[in-house]
């Protein structure tokens, strides 16, 4: 089958490689119908989260058909129509049995503190291949699939398998309450579908902060109100825009590849030269010479930027990705400003069955970030467009050929 394979920092490619087989009786290989490129994959190209072994399948997101069952599942049968969680838990632990999925005692094979689990990731992240490809094998299958209703399309689906429930646990995490002020660092499409979210719990205003500027037009589209921080120091703009207070809820939806202001009030050459430093300690493995996979190289500034913009006894919330110590973190500010800090790996499952609901009563709509719909066969392509934030391309599916499988 053809897949989207890790190839070392900076290298991507699509190859043939073989079909996926059940391993354990609470497995399924699943059939992809849809796929899509995350904000996380890119981490691991950009050389900002190491540790993704060469040779590895990318990819956490998918809707497919259920091909082959385990004999331990009950509850699924060839050719149910399912969305693929990209964390795995075992669904019986205490965490999973709490909701705490992404912290799931059993199924990362390093060990319940090891970490969570997820699709197309690092070894650590329990090693399994993702879902960029035509087939999956998806573990602890009883307990992960959703079964998609008729009336939600691939296009719906798609979105439900991660960045829906995560900007959805960023909202929560925020601690949004009606008519609170909540600002949003990154809108891609994590950021995009939190500001979405923010809204739903009710928030009263909610600012967007990027410098991608199609992507600052999608969030105005959606009701943000916007922020260039290419052309405004977010810190500043947002204490003017709040009669001197700042938002209530700030959210990380940037990570380890934020980038910093390189023109503007915001720019700042000496903190650019801590930037470079931190960059370096995180970068283990190096970073691409590929134009296109370039790191956001100030890996702490979205996060730092949330922290100083937000009120005082506010919540910050981080849903960026984060892979290593980031130094020169503000604790100082944290502590001072009485402030509450929640972060984490989105326990999807948990949200699954409310998002459900959310999408088919039209309360929301995540189809209308999903700006392109290429074939596999593009994926390369697609990668380097969705990485360089080119207008158009906020949010990419990726459709796999459908071809028997093999082992079938
Ligand atoms: N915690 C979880 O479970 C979870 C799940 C999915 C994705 N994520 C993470 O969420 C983050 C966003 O994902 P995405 O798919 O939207 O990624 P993306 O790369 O498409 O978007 C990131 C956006 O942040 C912007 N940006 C860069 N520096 C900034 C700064 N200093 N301030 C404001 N904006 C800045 C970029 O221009 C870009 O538009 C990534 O770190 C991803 O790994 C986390
Ligand atoms: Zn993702
Ligand atoms: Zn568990």
């Amino acid at each position: 089958m053809k897949a989207v394979i890790y190839r070392g920092v900076g290298e991507v490619a699509l190859e043939t490689v073989p079909e996926p087989a059940l391993q354990q009786p609470t497995d399924v290989i699943v059939r992809i119908t849809s796929s899509a490129i995350c904000g996380t994959d890119l981490h691991f190209i950009r050389g900002t989260f190491p540790g993704v072994k060469e040779g590895r399948i990318l990819g956490h997101e998918a809707v497919g058909i259920v091909e082959e069952i385990g004999k331990s599942v009950r509850n699924f049968r060839k050719g149910d129509r399912v969305v693929i969680p990209s964390t795995v838990g075992c669904g019986v632990c205490g965490y999973c049995r709490s909701g705490y999925q992404s912290q799931c005692d059993v199924a990362n094979p390093n060990g319940p503190h090891a970490g969570t689990v997820f699709f197309g990731g690092p070894d650590q992240a329990g090693g399994l291949d993702g879902l960029q490809a035509e087939y999956a094998r998806v573990p602890f299958a009883g307990a992960n699939l959703v079964k998609l209703p008729e009336e939600i399309s691939d296009d719906q689906g798609i979105l439900m398998s991660d960045i829906l429930p995560t900007s959805y646990m960023a909202a929560v995490m925020a601690e949004i309450k009606p008519s609170d002020t909540v600002a949003i660092y990154g809108c891609g499409p994590v950021g995009l579908f939190a500001i979405v979210c923010a809204q739903h719990l009710g928030a009263g205003r909610v600012f967007a902060i990027d410098n991608a500027v199609s992507r600052l037009e999608m969030a105005r589209v959606h009701g943000a109100e916007i922020i260039n921080f290419d052309c405004e120091n977010p810190t500043e703009i947002l204490k003017e825009l709040t009669r001197g207070s700042g938002p209530d809820r700030t959210i990380d939806a940037v990570g380890v590849d934020a980038a910093t202001a390189t023109k503007g009030p915001a720019a700042d050459a000496e903190a650019a030269k801590k930037f470079k430093k931190e960059l370096k300690e995180i970068a283990l493995e190096g970073v691409p010479n590929d134009k296109a996979f370039q790191p956001g190289g100030a890996p702490s500034q979205a996060l730092k930027w949330a922290i100083e913009s937000v009120a005082k006894g506010g919540t910050v919330s981080v849903i960026g990705v984060y892979s290593a110590p980031v130094q020169g973190f503000p604790i100082e500010k944290v502590m001072e400003k009485n402030l509450t800090l929640k972060a984490g790996n989105c326990n999807h499952r948990r949200y699954m069955p409310e998002m459900i609901e959310l999408v088919r009563s039209g309360v929301v709509r995540p189809e209308q970030f999903l700006t392109r719909k290429e074939p596999m066969r593009s994926a390369i392509d697609a990668y380097r467009h969705f990485a360089e934030h080119e207008r158009g391309w906020i949010k990419v599916k990726l459709e796999p050929a459908s071809h028997k499988r093999k082992a079938a």
